[in-house]
Formats: C-alpha cells, structure tokens, sequence
C-alpha cells in the first residue's frame, strides 16, 4: 500500500483562507477510503496547534538558517479519525493570530521563506526516516507553501537518504513564493539548487518554481487550467517550465465534501432540502432576505458572490454592470474579504439600494452555506480560475453558476444554450471573453430564465444532480502516485 504525505499549509474546517483548506480537508478521507494509507504535516499555526491530540514528540528539527530549533510532534486532528498528522511546533515562526501568511495589515510577513521552508525540510526528514514507525513512499506537497517539500526530497535522493517521490499540486500558479536571492542561505539546500535549473527564478527564490522544477509529477485541479498555464497569458512567467514538464502534468479536477456541502442535510439552513424536494430553498431564501434587509420578494432573482476579493476573481465587472442587475428587478449579496476598494464598492452599492445589495465584509463559513442556500444564482466571473469551488457549491445548492469560460470554471459549467437546455445538461450561464459587455449579455440570459420558471427549475434541477465527489479525484492522484513508483 502506497504510503502517502500530505504536506500543506490549510486544512478544513482548522484553518482556511480559501479552496486549498477545502481540498486539503476532504482529500484525505477520500484517499484512505480507496486505500492509500496517509498523513498530514502542517506548520504549527495556533489554530492546528492547539487542535492537536494525544500528541508526542517525534524528533527536534534543527533550523537550516542557524541557532534554534523547531519539534516535530505527532498526534491526530479532529475530524481526521486514523489519519495522523504532524505538526512543526516552532512558535517563533507559526504562534501569531488571524492569517497565516500576512499580518493585519496585509503585509506578508518577512520571514515567511524560513516558515515554508521547515515545512519542506520537516517533510524530507520524514521522507529520509525521522519518524521510526512510518516512512512515506510519495511526498505530496500543495501550492507554493510546500513546494520547497519537492527540492528537499530530491536533495534526500541525490544523497542517498531516501527513495521517496514526491508530487506537487498547483491551487493557484499566480501565489508563486517568491523571495531575494539572499534567502537561498537559509534554506538548508545543496548549492547547486541555486541555478536556472533549480530554485532561481529571475534572479529570485521561488517555492513555486522549486515545487515544478523537482516534484516527479505535477497536477492541478482542473482539466482546462492543466493546458492553460502552459501557455503565456496564465503561465505567470513558468509556462516554458510547465510545458517541458507536460509529460508529468496532470489535471485532476477537485470535488466537492458531500459531508460538509448538502443542502440534504446542512444544519446551518433555516430548511435543508434536495433536487427530489426542492420546496425549503425557497425558506432559505426568505431568511436570507429577511436577515440581510433585502425586499422579502420572492420572485426577484437573488444573485450572489462568496469570494476572496481579489483580481483574480473578476468582480469589476459586477461592480460595473451593477445598474443592469438592479434595473432588471435582481437583488444582490456579497461575503467577501481582501481587496479594500471592492469591499467600499460593495459597501457604497448596499447603502444606496438597501433593499436590492446586502453585503458582509469579513470570513463567515456558516453565512456562505447560508448564502448558496438562498441563492438563485452565484456569481463566479473569474479572470482566471484553476478550479473553483463556489460554482459547484452553487450547483449543490441549486444556485445557478454564472461564470467566466475559463479554468475549472469551463470544465464544471454548461451554459443555458437552447440545445444544452433541450438535452437537459445546461446548468449556468458561461460567458467567453474578459469585458464587462459579455458578462453583461450572460446576465440578460439569467433575466431571460428567470421568466420562464419551469425553465429555471429543469436547469435547477440537471444542476443540483450533478456529481463532483471527491471519489473519482482520489482514484487519479492514486494513480499518479503509483505511477511513481513503478
Ligand atoms: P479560492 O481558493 O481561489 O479562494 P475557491 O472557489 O476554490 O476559490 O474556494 C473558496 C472557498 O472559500 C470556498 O469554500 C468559499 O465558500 C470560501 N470563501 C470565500 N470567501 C469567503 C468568505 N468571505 N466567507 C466564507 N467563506 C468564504
Ligand atoms: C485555489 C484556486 C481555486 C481552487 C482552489 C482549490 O485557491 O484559486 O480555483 O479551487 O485553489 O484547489
């Protein structure tokens, strides 16, 4: 049986800022449930920390950049039965509040290379046998925060310490890690991983690049990104990397944690309901409107957005096409955190039409199940989108996707067109090209829909029997990790 760790810097429901705490949270289940036998390793964050149970100490960690030392302990994580985890206990490096990676101000914090990088020499360590009672055979590192994960193993091969693999998964390839060159002294790697065919990324260290460069294989979490960031304009400058690696590339599309996302069974709604019985989405809605002091009307069409907001996510253009939404008797809710202009854009919108836009500033789980509940449709115009998980929350939840053709957006979406509608396989409305006219035009064909309410609800339905577990994914990654081992 493949031994398997999984190294990563989130995990739901302990610590997340988006997707990668989801699929870091649901993935492991789903691999010991086809067989894989796995752990967890985490950085000692305060919220992991202070999780961990029946805890003891596996070994100390030397820092690579001088005096001081971390302990790596094992123990287990709520929720994570017969799955054990190992946690770097460094509170000089993990014990501060809130985010992991910035402090309040939004600033990363300087010393992150350090914090990352023990995260990869903890994974090599045990790659090489820290840990007497179990050995992984893969290293399966995720996004730039573990990326140093694959050099560290690579270098444990060169020397002989370890026959391990490793395998690294790109969330998003635009967070790359990127540091001065003067950290490469601290990282605790052979010098000759200071090269182009290293770690050197334009005069610069990138975890990202070292997780491209020296992962055995590489995967990310849709089809369509999987081709798209071998090409320049999604490539953020690692294309080339990427396409003399497409051999080993592989995208596995994410799913979706049917225990933790169905409206079946969400104990957070004010009614759960499901495709068979769909009638208590309408009271989700009604309280939804009700709590936010939206017109308690139930045949305005309530659309909504559960985002980080960044650029990435495409929300100018809903801030530009505003007018349209709000002309065409829609109402809008908004759950965001990041980006201080959108969020007074929202802000500005909903204190000028109290009745139409509600929004929340800030992390809230518990609203945003609250939110797909009552929803008719959720906003997701991406500039770009490796997966995407609020489309196929949306989905589950019957509130219909509105999206961008782009990444796993493309792969998870069929837009309303007469044909898909007649076969019954369209579920949302997809727009092609980045500018405010062709959303606009994908939000007059929700208009459209919405006035034809047999319509609506077919698409509804087609939508919400749509299956994206976590299954089918856990069969692929176990594939690519045995196909490292043969
Ligand atoms: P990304 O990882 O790029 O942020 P995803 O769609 O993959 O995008 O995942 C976002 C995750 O974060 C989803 O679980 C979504 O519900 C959640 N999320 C985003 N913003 C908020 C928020 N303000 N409050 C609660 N959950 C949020
Ligand atoms: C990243 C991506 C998102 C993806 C998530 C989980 O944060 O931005 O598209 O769904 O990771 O893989």
């Amino acid at each position: 049986m493949t031994q398997v760790l999984q190294v990563t810097a989130e995990l739901f429901p302990l610590l997340k800022t988006g997707g990668l705490a989801d699929v870091a949270g649901a993935l492991p289940a789903a691999l010991q449930a086809q067989g894989a036998s796995l752990r967890l390793l985490l950085p000692g964050f305060p919220a992991i920390r202070h999780a961990l149970r029946h805890e003891t100490l596996v070994a100390p960690l030397g820092y690579p950049w001088g005096e001081g030392r971390a302990a790596l302990l094992r123990g287990s994580l709520p929720g994570f039965d017969g799955i054990p985890a190992y946690v770097i206990e460094a509170p000089e490096l993990y014990d501060r509040p809130g985010n992991p990676y910035h402090d309040e101000g939004h600033i990363p914090y300087a010393d992150n290379h350090r914090r990352f990088a023990l995260l990869g020499l903890a994974a090599a360590r045990l790659a090489e046998g820290l840990d007497p009672d179990w050995r992984p055979d893969v290293v399966h590192a995720h996004d730039w925060h573990a990326g140093l994960a694959c050099a560290q193993v690579a270098a444990s091969r060169q020397r002989r310490r370890t026959q391990a693999r490793s395998g690294f998964t790109i969330h998003n390839l635009a967070y790359q890690g990127t540091f001065g060159a003067g950290a490469f002294n601290e990282l605790g790697l052979p010098p000759h991983f200071w090269a182009v065919e290293g770690v050197e990324f334009y005069g610069q260290v990138s975890f990202m690049k070292a997780g491209l460069q020296f992962a055995d294989a590489i995967t990310t979490v849709s089809p369509t990104y999987a081709h798209e960031i071998q090409g320049a304009e999604q490539g953020c400058g690692l294309d080339g990397l990427l396409r003399s690696r497409s051999a080993q590339l592989h995208g596995i599309l994410n799913g979706v944690d049917g225990a933790v996302w169905n409206p079946a069974t969400d104990g957070y709604l004010a009614k759960t309901y499901d495709a068979d019985r769909p009638e208590g989405k309408a009271a989700c809605k009604a309280a939804l409107q009700k709590t936010h002091g939206l017109a308690q009307d139930p045949t305005a069409p309530l659309f909504a957005i559960v985002s980080r907001l960044t650029e990435q996510k495409g929300l100018p253009l809903v801030v530009d096409a505003l007018q349209d939404l709000l002309d065409g008797g829609g109402q809008l809710i908004v759950l965001g955190a990041g980006d201080a202009r959108l969020d007074a854009a929202f802000n500005h919108a909903a204190a000028r039409h109290p009745l139409q836009v509600a929004h929340r500033t800030g992390m809230d789980e518990r609203l945003a199940h609250r939110i797909f509940a009552g929803a008719d449709i959720v906003l997701v115009p991406s500039r770009f989108e490796p997966c995407g998980l609020t489309q196929l929350y949306g989905l589950a939840y019957g509130a219909l996707p509105l999206v961008h053709r782009v990444g796993g957006l493309a792969d998870t979406v069929v837009d309303c067109t007469l044909e898909d509608m007649a076969s019954r396989h369209a579920t949302g409305f997809v727009f092609d090209g980045f500018h405010t006219d062709a959303y606009r035009r994908a939000l007059r064909r929700a208009f459209a829909l919405w006035q034809q309410p047999e319509a609506w609800a077919a698409v509804r339905d087609t939508g919400m029997r749509q299956r994206f577990g976590w299954n089918d994914a856990a069969k692929r990654y176990i594939e690519v990790y045995q196909g490292l081992q043969r």
